[in-house]
């Protein structure tokens, strides 16, 4: 390699927080043309490390050096005037301004000084068409769902011509074609010769798009491999030891039905949705977005309204539309947007995981402070979230850590029907097999459990049952058995307003 291909390099970089050293001692560095990937369990310090260049925050020793240079980077002008681009794990558009606006917030071309409407709007259209996504420049950014969001930010950076391209886990959200569209994006900009600083907790997209991998571990560099590195030596590597099986799944006795769904229908959302989860019995439902997986689980937990159907809880019928009642009679939802829905930002990890079992406990006419504190240090504990104590606010955990204080919450709050959307999405494999091992537990101990996932070898891993969805109707059931990658994947693609077929049907129509 000549000099010349180092766009910039990164030496001995700390950064420490109150009570937490989140980078101590990070070397990596970063060629022209290639996608160089950090790996690194939740709270290991990859965010913290690329917000090191973007401009969030500046190291307390260390070195960075651009293009040969040391640099200081004190913000976003200076990250960007260095030709660097940063896509965050937390998306950063302004959801009342629309695409165009976003796209070039702060730097709107003029003309007679004024904002030249027409130009932004031209330009975006241009560069929305580079990432071919389709989405019109003067629609709000609120009104986008997740996967075109994402396509608006890589936009929005491409704007900037910039030779450095940071990706903060941008295919968590997205579906397996988006992902698709996305790595030929990256692959094109590569050959352009821009470097990728790319993150992901998806081990085969390392080998399919990356060429290095830095490991990151406890806020230190422990490794720089070549992308094709054997999957099992990448975990080993970044969690210290091996894990032997992915899908623990342990089948537990299946008991009466705890949950009964009945022709549940929402007009123009989903239709004559039935099924029932035992005790015992996980249930997993697959299916592409936008089937209406998200919508049915929603209205089963009355967060939203339904025309007709109904929904039982061992037996008995609840009303709908009200999430007290539901939460009353045992229910309980983890839901996907962990941030909009499952947790208070500004209040600690301790009060966060307390949210559920404080509501029954002081409806009760008495808080039980102490053994709620023990509760929640041992469900952090098992969950190995990471953080400075107990009193840390959630706002500073990193991504996946607040994910696992989503889920701890409802673990601690014994529910007996558990719906789960999405419940692994950021968090890293190692922890997975602990939220994995908690679902044995619980099903173990008489739960039902629901699990929405978009992730198909986590639902073929741990489903009993896998339910498919296709526009807004269940498509099918398999059993673990009968589910597979091609039998789930052709009944998702289905159109089950027709016929009720099964998968093989479906797979020749196709
Ligand atoms: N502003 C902050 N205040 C306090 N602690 C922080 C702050 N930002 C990050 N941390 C801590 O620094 C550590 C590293 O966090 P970071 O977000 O970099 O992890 P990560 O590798 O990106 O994890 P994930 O895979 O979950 O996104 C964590 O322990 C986190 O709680
Ligand atoms: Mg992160």
């Amino acid at each position: 390699m000549s000099n010349q291909d180092e766009l910039l390099r990164i030496e001995g970089i700390r950064k420490t927080f109150p009570g937490v050293v989140a980078l101590d001692g990070v070397d990596f560095d970063l060629r022209r043309g290639e996608v160089h990937v950090l790996l690194g369990e939740n709270g290991a310090g990859k965010s913290t490390l690329i917000k090191m260049l973007s401009g969030a925050y500046t190291p307390d020793a260390g070195r960075i050096l651009v293009g040969g240079e040391e640099t200081r980077i004190h913000g976003a002008q200076d990250s960007e005037r260095l030709g660097i681009a940063t896509i965050y794990q937390e998306f950063n558009l302004v959801p009342d301004l629309t695409v165009a606006e976003n796209i070039f917030l702060g730097r709107q071309p003029r003309r007679y000084g004024m904002i030249d409407r027409k130009r932004m709007e031209a330009d975006a259209e241009v560069l929305l068409k580079r990432v071919g996504v389709q989405v019109s420049p003067r629609a709000r950014v609120r009104e986008l769902g997740i996967a075109r969001l994402q396509m608006v930010e890589i936009a929005k950076a491409l704007s900037l011509d910039a030779r450095v391209l940071i990706m903060d886990e941008p295919t968590a959200v997205l579906t397996s074609e988006e992902v698709d569209k996305l790595f030929r994006i990256v692959r094109k900009l590569r050959e352009d010769g821009v470097g990728i600083v790319f993150i992901t907790h998806h081990l085969e997209e390392i080998a399919a798009l990356g060429d290095r991998v830095t490991v990151i571990r406890d806020g230190k560099s422990v490794g720089q491999v070549p992308a094709a590195t054997p999957e099992d030596e990448l975990v080993r590597l970044m969690v210290g030891r091996s894990i032997a099986q992915q899908y623990p799944r342990e089948r537990a006795d299946k008991g009466s039905a705890l949950l009964t769904v009945e022709g549940l229908t929402r007009d123009g959302v989903f239709h004559d949705v039935g099924f029932e989860v035992h005790a015992g019995e996980v249930v997993g439902i697959a299916g592409l977005v936008g089937a209406g997986r998200t919508e049915v689980v929603r209205a089963v937990f009355g967060a939203d309204r339904y025309d007709k159907g109904a929904v039982k809880v061992a037996g008995t019928a609840l009303k709908g539309h009200d999430v007290v009642a539901a939460m009353a009679a045992g229910i309980g939802l983890i839901p996907e947007d962990r941030k909009g829905q499952g947790l208070v930002l500004d209040q600690s990890v301790e009060e966060n995981l307390g949210l559920v079992t404080m509501r029954a406990a002081t409806r009760a006419g008495l808080v039980d402070l102490r053994g709620q504190r023990e509760a929640a240090a041992r469900i952090a504990g098992q969950l190995g979230v990471r953080m400075a104590g107990l009193g840390q606010h959630v706002r500073t955990l990193s991504g996946g850590n607040q994910q696992k204080v989503v889920i701890g919450k409802w673990l601690l709050a014994n529910t007996k029907v558990l719906i789960l959307d999405e419940p692994t999405r950021g968090i890293d494999v190692g922890a997975k097999v602990e939220i994995y091992q908690l679902i044995n537990e619980l099903t173990a101990a008489g739960a039902a459990v629901l699990m929405i996932s978009s992730d198909l070898p986590e639902v073929l891993g741990m489903s009993d049952r896998v339910l498919v969805m296709a526009q807004g109707r269940i498509a099918g059931e398999l059993s673990a058995d009968e589910a597979t990658q091609d039998s789930v994947m052709a009944l998702a693609v289905s159109n089950p307003t027709n016929d009720f077929k099964t998968g093989k049907e479906a797979a020749r129509g196709h």
